[in-house]
């Protein structure tokens, strides 16, 4: 049994803005499963939602900030969740990384080092809670410099840190680092110094024991100069402590035999009724409620990495055609008002909601025929498992972990059963166009459209294997 210091600046239930949020709030459900000690921790934000009591554990001072560690549980779990309570840093409105205004917090830096710094005073059981990790896994640049600053102690814990997208790095300034007070013997070009700049996310990159990403293409894609932003020679050089590690889903939040949020339930053998799902899904959204008409779902935060470019081209093309969109996300303005504008002119063809929306994720899921993810990279993504255990058929482009979870249709893996979706390879609107229109024609062919359907929504998506590969990681350190 190891015991386990699960870090990670957000999870589901707790606070989400995208996938880790779903893995933190999962992954550690799934170890505690397979009999291991663990602990959760996180920022306590204004936004976060609580289950329950919150109780009093400790208070500590770091950096002459005085900080108090609340305790709640992860709901269905045993996982006790520890909260870092700091008002100044983390008590004002806003997400994880965005102030109201949708700003990146000014005092991004301050914030998350000093999350880091509490995190090894209670990793080393020096916040009196009587508790010594045995691991202390890491997750993306907010926790980076958990493993540099680790690495200075004596019998320290094993480090292991989860790259879930190399894109965001944490980069600060020169000066942050000499503010932030960090031991001078980072500061090298193979320590957290990045070009002139304080990298978070290299603490986590040169000082953990080992490095995980979230499927085995990104681990390959991550060790080249096209996805591997200047860390791809540093990643080759670690390439033997590098484990690509494919995510789960919850399979208890994501079922359609049993979703709350859903009109109607269903399973691979009822899948029919995925229609009342359907039409509840235009009913709400103010589209011709119409079974005929294929629905195509997104889901998505609106950033260039999701390639929502790639589509806004072709969607007025796309209109001369008997279709729908239901689309949800947020992120660039310029892409939430590129959408909109399309979607006041073509009220009968797209929907487009903008914010974030937990239930109307679960009945685009249930209630879509298609589901879109054209990404230029996807370290894992989660959306196209969600969509195939809801009978829901993913268009994805063949990148990262979207690579790893779906098989393409094509006339052998129809017939052997193995077939779960649309693949397409050049991130460019004429093939994420030719990708919509082998999809469309698929949809007109029911028989091999139930195939597609039944495949997806056969797939094992749940924890089990991966969860087994982070302890035998785990276990080899
Ligand atoms: P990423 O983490 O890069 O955003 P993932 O596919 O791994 O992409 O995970 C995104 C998660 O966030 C999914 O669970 C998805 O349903 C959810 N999500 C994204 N945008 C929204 C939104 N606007 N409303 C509700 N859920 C959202
Ligand atoms: C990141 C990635 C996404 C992945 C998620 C969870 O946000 O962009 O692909 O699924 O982390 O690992």
């Amino acid at each position: 049994m190891k015991k386990i210091l699960f870090v990670s600046s957000e999870a589901h239930p707790f606070i989400k803005t995208g996938g880790l949020g779903d893995v933190a709030g999962s992954l550690p459900k799934a170890l505690a499963e397979l009999g291991q000690e663990v602990r959760l921790i996180l920022p306590n934000y204004k936004a976060i939602k609580t289950f329950g009591e919150l109780h009093f554990l400790s208070s500590l001072r770091v950096d002459n900030m005085s900080v108090n560690i609340f305790e709640t549980q992860l709901p269905d779990s045993n996982v006790k969740v520890w909260l870092i309570d700091q008002p100044e840093y983390f008590g004002l409105a806003g997400n994880p990384y965005l102030d109201e205004a949708g700003n990146d917090w000014s005092n991004n830096a301050e914030r998350f080092a000093l999350f880091c710094r509490i995190t090894v005073e209670i990793a080393m059981d020096r916040a009196h809670l009587n508790w010594r990790a045995d691991i202390v896994h890491c997750n993306d640049w907010q926790t980076g410099l958990v493993p540099a600053l680790l690495s200075f102690e004596q019998n320290r814990p094993a480090s292991v840190f989860t790259i879930h997208n190399l894109a965001y790095q944490g980069l600060f300034p020169a000066n942050k680092f000499y503010s932030l007070n960090l031991p001078g013997r980072l500061w090298y070009p193979d320590g957290v110094e990045f070009h002139g700049m304080l990298s978070f996310i290299k603490g986590g990159l040169v000082y953990a024991d080992r490095i995980t990403t979230v499927s085995h293409t990104y681990a390959q894609e991550i060790q080249t100069p096209e996805l591997g932003y200047n860390l791809d020679g540093l990643l080759t050089y670690r390439n033997n402590s590098l484990f690509g590690i494919i995510n789960g889903i919850d399979t208890d939040q994501w079922n359609p035999a049993t979703d709350n949020y859903i009109a109607e339930h269903y399973d691979v053998n009822s899948i029919d009724k995925k229609a009342v799902n359907k039409a509840s899904l235009q009913q709400r959204l103010g589209l011709p409620v119409d079974d005929s008409i294929p629905v195509f779902g997104l889901i998505s935060r609106l950033v260039e990495q999701k390639g929502i470019d790639l589509l806004l081209d072709y969607l007025p093309e796309l209109f001369a055609m008997p279709v729908q969109f239901a689309l949800l996300g947020s992120g660039d303005h310029a892409f939430e008002n590129q959408l909109q504008a399309l979607a006041a002119a073509y009220p009968e063809k797209l929907s487009v909601t903008i914010g974030y929306n937990e239930g109307l994720a679960h009945s685009i899921e249930a209630g879509a025929d298609i589901f879109l993810m054209p990404s230029r990279f996807e370290p894992c993504g989660m959306n196209q498992m969600y969509s195939q255990r809801y009978g829901t058929i993913p268009i994805v482009r063949q990148t990262g972990g979207l690579a790893d979870t779906v098989q393409d249709a094509l006339p052998e893996t129809i017939a052997n059963h193995t077939a779960s979706g649309v693949v397409f390879n050049e991130a460019n609107p004429g093939s994420l166009f030719e990708a919509i229109k082998r999809a469309l024609l698929l949809y007109q062919n029911k028989d091999a459209w139930r195939k597609l359907q039944v495949q997806g929504m056969s797939k094992d998506f749940s924890w089990q294997q991966s969860a087994k590969q982070y302890l035998s990681l785990y276990e080899g350190i």
